[in-house]
């Protein structure tokens, strides 16, 4: 009974959704467990392109059963509409379950992201302006609208009634913006609840009986271990926990049934939003990549910021996630360079740091130590198997798996589910006693689990 946790290791955008597309062929499931409509996930099939805000990567298989967990916040408006567009190509939808417990992205909390991103200025997160933050510091304040509430129109009604008349205050009287009607908001939300319905269901009961029947289940994480609200750069990260523990919490499995941590990186570094970024290149390197890597973002159409790979916080996103192994994303767009750098450590103050301090000050002053590797010419989309590189880009791999003291199992040369090179099997942690479940075997039929 095989879970598998993809967990992005950057600053997101590491190719989560082409990894996730990649290991689908052989699981029953795939969960998101955090984060919202903020994450934009690409998958591109031929000629196809996917975009995905909230239904997990695995919906493009006919055989896998897409699962949004507990620990996302959904915007239900986004998921309907991602729903119709997948229907509209041809995708069935009606197997996508969405967790009861999931708390509801509001209009309100739309509002609230723009006007305090507007009120920061320039000390503003640089968010994805989709309510993220002011929807989970609602569900931690307790008073978070849940996706089973949609379907109660009198409750949902009387939890309204408590909860507005402060949001309206704050918006109008702080922020100098409009507030919201309470009719209209209880009959959009209760035409949301009629519309998604048949999709929900109590996704950990789900996730549980399919661990008991031996099924393997990949857990997809968004975001990445950087802006981890724990583990990133602090203020400038987002509201959920993207690591590997977050699909505890936000999938509804427990630690010891974590058989496998699919750490994915690309081979240089990408950020979006504000905050530290000490290998950030500004110069014609940096334009390259963006124009090759086509770097602006899935969500919000910005322009990435691009730098050097960074070592540094590489070394602590696989001890904080237990990395198990590594896809390695995008070497591709690095083809074409004299040269390639990796950023092995910081100078701060004077002091050599390699060890990532996640506190932003500290980062913001940090300077990067570069060890220099010699870059290739060739492209390489058509390469299938290692040998089939050039030697400095085998050297480069060879390179960041020593720095990251785990092994890169795949190696993606193209954004297609076949430009994938197998490098090395990749590692199962043996399933412990603990492991197989009691609490599955415990739990009721599959059938009572929905709705
Ligand atoms: P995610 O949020 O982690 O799923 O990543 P995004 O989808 O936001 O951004 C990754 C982008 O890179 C997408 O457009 C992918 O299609 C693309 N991509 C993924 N792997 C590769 C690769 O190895 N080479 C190239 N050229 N593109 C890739
Ligand atoms: P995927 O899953 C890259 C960034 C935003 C901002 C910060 C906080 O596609 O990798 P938020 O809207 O979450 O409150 O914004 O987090 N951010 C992402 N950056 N990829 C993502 O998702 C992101 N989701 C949020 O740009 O800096
Ligand atoms: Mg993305």
């Amino acid at each position: 009974m095989p879970a598998t946790v993809i967990v992005g290791l950057q600053w997101g955008d590491e190719g989560k959704g082409k990894t996730t597309d990649f290991l689908a062929e052989d699981v029953t499931a795939v969960v998101r467990y955090q984060g919202g409509d903020n994450a934009g996930h690409t998958i591109m099939l031929g000629e196809e392109v996917f975009k995905l805000h909230l239904v997990p990567s695995g919906v493009l298989y006919p055989h896998i059963t897409p699962i949004i967990g507990n620990g996302v916040v959904v915007n239900p408006a986004t998921l309907i509409s991602e729903i119709e567009m997948l229907s509209a190509r041809g995708i069935a939808t009606d197997r996508i379950r969405v967790s009861k417990h999931a708390h509801v992205i509001m209009p309100y909390h739309i509002a609230l992201d723009g006007a305090m991103e507007a009120r920061l200025a320039s000390a503003a997160v640089g968010t994805t302006r989709r309510g993220i933050g002011p929807a989970y510091a609602d569900r931690a304040w307790r008073i978070g609208i849940r996706m089973e509430d949609l379907l109660d129109g009198a409750a949902l009604r009387g939890k309204l009634a408590r909860i507005l008349p402060e949001k309206n205050a704050t918006l109008q009287r702080q922020h100098r913006v409009d507030g919201f009607d309470l009719d209209e908001l209880v009959a959009l939300a209760v035409g949301w609840g009629r519309r998604l319905e048949n999709h929900l269901a109590d996704t950990t009961q789900l996730v549980q009986e399919r661990m008991a029947r031996g099924e393997h289940l990949l857990f997809e994480g968004a975001q990445g271990t950087l802006l981890d609200l724990d583990h990133g750069s602090y203020p400038f990260v987002t509201s959920s926990n993207p690591i590997a523990g977050g699909a505890c919490t936000g999938g509804g499995i427990g630690p010891l049934q974590v058989t496998e941590v699919l750490g994915v990186m690309k081979a240089y570094a990408t950020r979006v939003g504000a905050g530290p970024f000490p290998t950030e290149l500004t110069d014609e390197i940096g334009e390259g990549i963006i124009d090759r890597g086509r770097e602006f973002g899935t969500t919000t159409g910005r322009r990435r910021r691009v730098g050097w790979f960074d070592a540094v916080p590489l070394r602590y996103a696989v001890a904080v996630n237990s990395v198990s192994s590594i896809m390695l994303n995008k070497i591709d767009i690095l083809s074409g360079l004299d040269e390639v750098l990796i950023c092995m450590a910081y100078e701060v103050d004077g002091k050599r740091i390699d060890w990532w301090p996640s506190d932003a000050d500290v980062l913001a002053r940090a300077k990067p130590i570069y060890e220099r590797f010699p870059g290739w010419k060739e492209p390489i989309h058509g390469c299938r198997s290692m040998s089939d590189l050039p030697e400095n880009a085998r050297r480069y791999v060879d390179a960041v798996e020593r720095l990251s003291g785990a092994q890169i199992c795949l190696v993606s040369v193209g954004p297609e589910r076949n430009q994938t090179i197998e490098r090395l099997p990749r590692l199962q942690r043996p399933t412990t006693a603990s492991a197989l479940g009691s609490a599955a075997t415990r739990a009721g039929s599959e059938a009572t689990a929905e709705r």
